[in-house]
């Protein structure tokens, strides 16, 4: 029996000695199952990364919809360092994190079990921000030869972190860039809870493993179940335009679906600390390598200038903007717009 192509995909060619011209049946090339063949289905390509799973979590909710569709094939990518990073964190190990994190220093990773030469119509993005930079192993992975897979492929970014993604996702949409990708939508889950609350709740989380709610004000750590939940409608949103997706896509599927929402009053924040971060973070590393005892020490001095700044620059800062927005109204709005696209915040499509 041997296996040729065919318009209708392929046939078996039956050949019974003695029984003149051989028997041809069509069949389904690669799958024989329900749905279309396989060189027909929309291939997804999901890329994640997460120590406790959330991140992981949101991916999986979002995409629910779309694993449940015939016409699609999803294919997840885990991304793995070398050297896994500690969770919990070490106090001294969580901070000794941020120059590395701000200046993108790649760390190894386990070779991708992708191949980023094959076929994918869309690819999913799915990181938490480290210090207002994407994590580590995401930006290895943006950096490494295996990246090419995104060459001239639309990208989705779908954020799980504390609130604070604003700049991370700046560097993100560069490095995604270089790469030769076109990001079409952008969605960002964020902690329960009020920012004074996730102030405690997520460093709390990642330096001691404790998620729960706590004396009664305090929310549990990281993003509500309900809202990973809800990242559903995305997926249904990919189902819903599937037609879109092979046709050369370069406009947002996720508009009016509430994707994100960029709260103004961080949008300077993020930029001071960042700066700061930069700073301190390239004298940190000419000091020595993460680890260094006298690296150490002047990170200590960098926590202590830091909380001073917490305490006292911020809340001034925010004080203020707040005296000023009436004057900065328009300015503000421009760039609120700006760091919401692809997708904007728009939630007119959430009821259908
Ligand atoms: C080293 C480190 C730095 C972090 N920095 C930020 C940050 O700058 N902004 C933010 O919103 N969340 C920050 N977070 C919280 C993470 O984005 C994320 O919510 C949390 O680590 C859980 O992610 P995962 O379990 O999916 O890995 C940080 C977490 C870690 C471990």
């Amino acid at each position: 029996m041997v296996r040729v192509p065919l318009d209708i995909k392929s046939a078996i060619i039956e050949e019974r000695p003695g029984a003149g011209k051989p028997h041809v049946f069509p069949v389904l090339w690669h799958n024989a199952g329900p749905g279309p063949p396989q060189e027909t289905m929309i291939r997804i390509l999901v890329i994640h990364y997460s120590q406790t799973g959330q991140a992981t979590r949101a991916a999986k909710a979002m995409m629910a919809p779309v694993e449940a569709h015939p016409e699609f094939e999803v294919v997840w990518h885990n991304i793995e360092p070398v050297v896994p990073y500690p969770f919990p964190w070490g106090f001294f190990t969580f901070f000794d994190t941020f120059p590395e994190s701000v200046y993108l220093d790649a760390p190894a990773l386990k070779p991708a079990n992708i191949n980023p030469d094959a076929r994918y119509d869309l690819i999913v993005l799915t990181y938490q921000v480290w210090f207002l930079s994407p994590s580590l192993p995401i930006a290895a992975f943006l950096k490494s030869p295996e990246a090419r897979v995104l060459k001239g492929k639309p990208v989705i970014t779908l954020i799980a972190c504390r609130n604070m993604w604003l700049t991370a996702q700046e560097s993100v949409k560069l490095l995604l860039s270089e790469r030769g990708a076109r990001l079409i939508d952008n969605v960002a889950l964020i902690d329960q809870g009020p920012a004074w609350a996730t102030f405690v709740t997520t460093p709390r989380w990642v330096l001691t493993g404790r998620n729960n709610a706590f004396w009664g004000i305090f929310p549990p750590a990281g993003v509500s179940a309900e809202d990973i939940a809800a990242a559903s409608r995305f997926g249904h949103a990919l189902v819903d335009q599937r037609h879109l997706i092979q046709s050369g896509l370069d406009q947002s599927l996720f508009a009016g679906l509430g994707a994100v929402n960029v709260n103004p009053g961080y949008i300077a924040s993020e930029r001071l600390a960042h700066r700061s971060f930069r700073i301190w973070g390239k004298l940190l590393r000419r000091v020595g390598k993460p680890g260094n005892p006298i690296r150490r020490a002047v990170l200590l001095v960098y926590i202590l200038f830091l909380v001073t700044l917490i305490l006292t620059v911020v809340p001034l800062g925010i004080v203020i903007r707040a005296l000023l927005r009436p004057l900065m109204r328009e300015r503000m709005d421009k760039e609120v717009t700006r760091l919401e696209l692809p997708s904007g915040s728009g939630t007119e499509r959430i009821r259908r």
